[in-house]
């Protein structure tokens, strides 16, 4: 039995596995299968990518952690409109250096324009209190010189949307759900930020002859931004292309409640269920 925390069991086994798995395979062993249910009650199931945990990440400490699992898409792909009539998902994930299978139930939560996430996402998420000195009691100097060095520019443009918000005067202040949406903006490579301004995806594909005259950029640079993090491209068409492909990017918050672990050689299945905010875990038969 696991008191309720930001860092359950399960967390920590899937980070761990992850690990070890990105290590012998490469990025791809972040790729997950997310099942939705259509609006005709079928099943839809895709290939996704694991985005970290929310607030967190692997590159530095951001002095937040949660049990939330990220995964960025585009507003209008159809997952978005399926979610928001049922948010009941299931991921399989299928880890193969390490043989092993994770099944996990719960509540997605989609993030961006014009989707709002709900408050009780606040409780998923909290600051660090350890492996960091924490804002509120770091002087502004201290950020500038050995902290914030240590950050990427994706962070730094966080931490900067997160003291513009004064959450550093205010230390029970809740998580910036919109800056998490910026870092993981900036967190896209360029060409996967450039695809969020083309045509919508599972649209028919313009024929050749009038595709040439769809204007689709292949890569979407994030070169200059201002104080608070957000673009500030002098070029006017670059910066209308930022803002037109932040307005369809949407970050998904999986909220866990059932999490089903298999290991394929030794046949140990146990299966980790939220009761009473309290994680149990349980060996089943394989
Ligand atoms: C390796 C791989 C990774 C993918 N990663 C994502 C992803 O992170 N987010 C996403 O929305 N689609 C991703 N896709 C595309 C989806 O599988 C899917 O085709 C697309 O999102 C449309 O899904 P929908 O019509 O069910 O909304 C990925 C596809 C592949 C092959």
């Amino acid at each position: 039995m696991t008191k309720n925390n930001l860092s359950p069991s399960w967390k920590k086994l899937l980070k761990a596995q992850l690990t070890a798995n990105i290590k012998e395979q490469g990025p791809s062993a972040a790729y997950l299968s997310l099942s939705t249910v259509r609006p005709d009650n079928n099943p839809a199931n895709r290939v996704v990518v694991f985005r970290g945990f929310a607030g967190e990440s692997y590159k530095e400490e951001t002095g937040w952690e949660s049990d939330l699992l990220t995964i960025t898409c585009d507003k209008r792909s159809p997952k978005v409109q399926e979610i928001a009539a049922n948010p009941n998902v299931e991921i399989c994930w299928f880890m193969g250096s390490t043989k092993e299978q994770f099944r996990i139930r719960g509540r997605m939560h989609a993030f961006g324009d014009g989707l709002n996430p709900s408050e009780s996402l606040n409780s998923h998420i909290g600051r660090k209190h350890h492996g960091m000195p924490s804002l509120d009691e770091e002087k502004e100097e201290d950020h500038e010189t050995d902290f914030s060095d240590r950050l990427s520019q994706a962070s730094k443009s966080f931490l900067k949307r997160i003291r513009s918000l004064k959450h550093h005067i205010k230390p029970n202040a809740p998580f910036d759900w919109q800056a998490e949406r910026l870092r993981q903006w900036y967190g896209l490579t360029d060409q996967l930020r450039a695809t969020f301004t083309w045509p919508a995806p599972g649209t028919p594909k313009e024929p050749v002859e009038e595709e040439e005259a769809t204007f689709r950029i292949e890569t979407l640079t994030i070169e200059e931004s201002d104080d608070n993090g957000w673009f500030s491209h002098q070029d006017a068409d670059k910066r209308a292309l930022l803002e037109r492909g932040y307005e369809n990017f949407v970050v998904l918050f999986l909220e866990v409640t059932e999490v089903d672990h298999s290991y394929l050689e030794t046949s140990v299945r146990t299966i980790y269920r939220k009761e009473d905010d309290t994680w149990n875990a349980v060996e089943v038969n394989p």
